[in-house]
């Protein structure tokens, strides 16, 4: 198998968000990146111009044969047809970065006698320019033979990130815990924001003022933690507040209806756990929010006989 060290070659096959932010973190760091190859030859031509040192090849194989070490960072579905076709070495290691898939779709180049592993960044990447800033602190979900965790261990910790240790089976689960609080959290965002069209302003009047609140909830996660983090009317314990919540939602917004009530039951046994709200309250509010999550959307709006 190929022991890959500090000074092994290394090679990019997908020259995109997250392959060229990873190149250039890794590059700064002093390890020495030498090739790309992408779908395109003008994505790999772009890094090669950002990375001195690095070649731009037309084909995976010729980017892998200039390389001890390749990361393949192409979308998650094309990472099995691009490790297939590369005649990997026993000399050789190779790592993909996708955090939903396990390192088992790198068998056909572990059969090859290559080393293989996986370096999911548990970040947002939708530019060079944010990814690169934003990979200090990022944490890192590895998994791989021992050698190559090692070595992947100590690259997270160059680029200032945080390594951790996956078992192949929870990985889906770990994935999904960073979507919920990316592509699902921006979501929410974007049903918030929406909400400030009907206050006869834009979504983007909502993107503003929402936005600083999800730095500063973050702030307030990694200060205070879970539960000490949480906050508002649910913590509180204000029932009028979220009973006019409910009835606004249900007259102006059904359809963030089922989302609003969904949210709120899931927050209410951290809002427990902090210890200001009391049991006898969190029912109260439980009972009141499971009436209009039953009621979501399809019923007369306007109509709050049951409040
Ligand atoms: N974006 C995120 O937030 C994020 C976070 C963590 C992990 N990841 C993982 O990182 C990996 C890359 O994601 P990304 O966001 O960087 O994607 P991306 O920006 O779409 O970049 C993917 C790159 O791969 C190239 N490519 C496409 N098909 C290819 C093929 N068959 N062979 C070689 N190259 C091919 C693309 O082609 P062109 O040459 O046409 O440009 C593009 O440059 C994925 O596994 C993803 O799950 C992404």
């Amino acid at each position: 198998m190929g022991s890959p060290r500090r000074r092994s070659r290394i090679g990019f096959i997908g020259a995109g968000a997250v392959g060229k932010s990873i190149a250039i973190a890794l590059s700064r760091q002093g390890y020495p990146v030498v090739a790309v190859a992408s779908r395109s030859y003008s994505s790999a031509q772009e890094l090669a111009h950002i990375i001195d040192g690095v070649v731009a090849y037309q084909t995976p194989q010729e980017a892998a044969r200039a390389s001890d070490v390749v990361f393949i960072t192409s979308p998650d579905d094309a990472i099995g047809e691009v490790v297939s076709t590369v005649p990997w070495t026993n000399t050789q290691a190779v790592a993909h970065c996708s955090g939903a898939s396990s390192v088992d779709v790198l068998d056909p180049a572990s059969m090859l006698g290559a080393s293989v592993g996986t370096f999911h960044p548990m970040n947002a990447f939708s530019s060079v320019e944010n990814g690169v800033r934003s990979l200090p602190g990022t944490t890192f979900g590895i998994e791989g033979d021992d050698e190559m965790k090692g070595y992947l261990r100590q690259m997270a910790l160059d680029i200032g990130g945080r390594p951790i240790f996956l078992r192949r089976e929870d990985k889906v689960l770990y994935h999904l815990s960073g979507v919920m609080m990316g592509g699902l959290l921006s979501a929410e965002a974007a049903v918030a924001a929406q909400l400030w069209e009907q206050l006869g302003m834009t979504r983007d009047d909502g993107v503003k003022a929402l936005a600083p609140m999800i730095r500063q909830v973050a702030d307030n996660l990694e200060t205070s933690g879970i539960p000490g983090a949480l906050a508002g009317p649910y913590v509180r314990g204000d029932l009028g507040t979220i009973r006019k919540h409910l009835q606004t939602l249900r007259a102006r917004a059904p359809d963030v209806l089922p989302l609003y009530c969904h949210m709120a039951l899931a927050g209410l046994p951290f809002a427990l756990e902090k210890g200001a709200l009391d049991p006898a309250k969190a029912k109260k509010i439980r009972d009141l929010v499971e009436e209009y999550k039953g009621l979501s959307g399809s019923g007369p709006t306007g109509e709050h006989h049951w409040a």
